[in-house]
């Protein structure tokens, strides 16, 4: 039976690699496929990564959902480290993703993995709102996608829901409007860790008040 990962590309493979919490990750960026964003490893995605594994965070038996998953690189992660994740990104995307997961988890964990396409503000509603993580890194970069992003945000989250997001917040457009004004309108906020100009942030949903 043929995988994807016998298919020979008609575009350039770049392969980087790392390590996080012991496991050596490949991970392969599909040059030459029109992905534009999606075919980098971003440096909030590594700084995320990094935050894992100096933390000690596990995602045992958690319930996570990837926005913006790109390469991958971080909902990978998360499932080498116990989470039943569902990586989502738009559906052009999907191949490369699928690709680094065959490429980095092993099979007796894949089943914790789950690839969807997700275009924020559009299909929101068909994912449940009983995850106990979102994950997003550099994902907050394009002003005219706030408004999805958010209305996913709020769609997908319950208020035991814990949102890790992490952002370049000098080099991306709206980064600090985002954080700072938009989403303290119905997240709880809290700056967790910076390095450089990578900002990781923890947000749960505001409670709504009672009358
Ligand atoms: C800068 S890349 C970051 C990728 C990855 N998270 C990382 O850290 O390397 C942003 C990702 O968000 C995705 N994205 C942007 N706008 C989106 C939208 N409206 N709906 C779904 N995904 C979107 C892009 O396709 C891309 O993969």
């Amino acid at each position: 039976m043929s995988s994807i990962l016998d298919v020979n590309p008609s575009f350039e493979l770049e392969e980087k690699s790392y390590e996080f919490s012991g496991h050596h990750l490949k991970i392969s960026m599909f040059k030459g496929a029109y992905l534009g964003v999606s075919a980098f490893i971003w440096e909030p995605g590594l700084v995320l990564c990094r935050y894992f594994e100096n933390e000690n965070i596990d995602f045992i038996g958690k319930k996570v959902l990837e926005l913006g998953s790109g390469t991958g690189i971080v909902g990978i992660l998360a499932v080498l480290l116990g989470g039943n994740v569902t990586l989502t990104d738009r559906p052009y995307v999907l191949k490369q993703i699928e690709y680094n997961v065959l490429a980095n988890v092993p099979l007796t964990s894949r089943h914790r993995s789950n690839i969807c396409a997700l275009a924020w503000g559009d299909d929101q509603n068909n994912f449940s709102n009983d995850f106990d993580f979102i994950l997003g890194s550099d994902i907050v970069y394009n002003p005219t996608q706030f408004q999805g992003l958010l209305q996913t945000l709020l769609h997908l989250c319950s208020e035991k829901t814990t949102v890790y997001m992490s952002s370049n917040v000098t080099a991306r457009e709206g980064s600090v409007n985002f954080h700072e004004h938009l989403l303290p309108r119905q997240f709880n906020s809290e700056l967790l860790h910076t390095s450089g100009s990578n900002f990781i942030y923890k947000l749960t949903k505001k409670v709504p008040r009672s009358i």
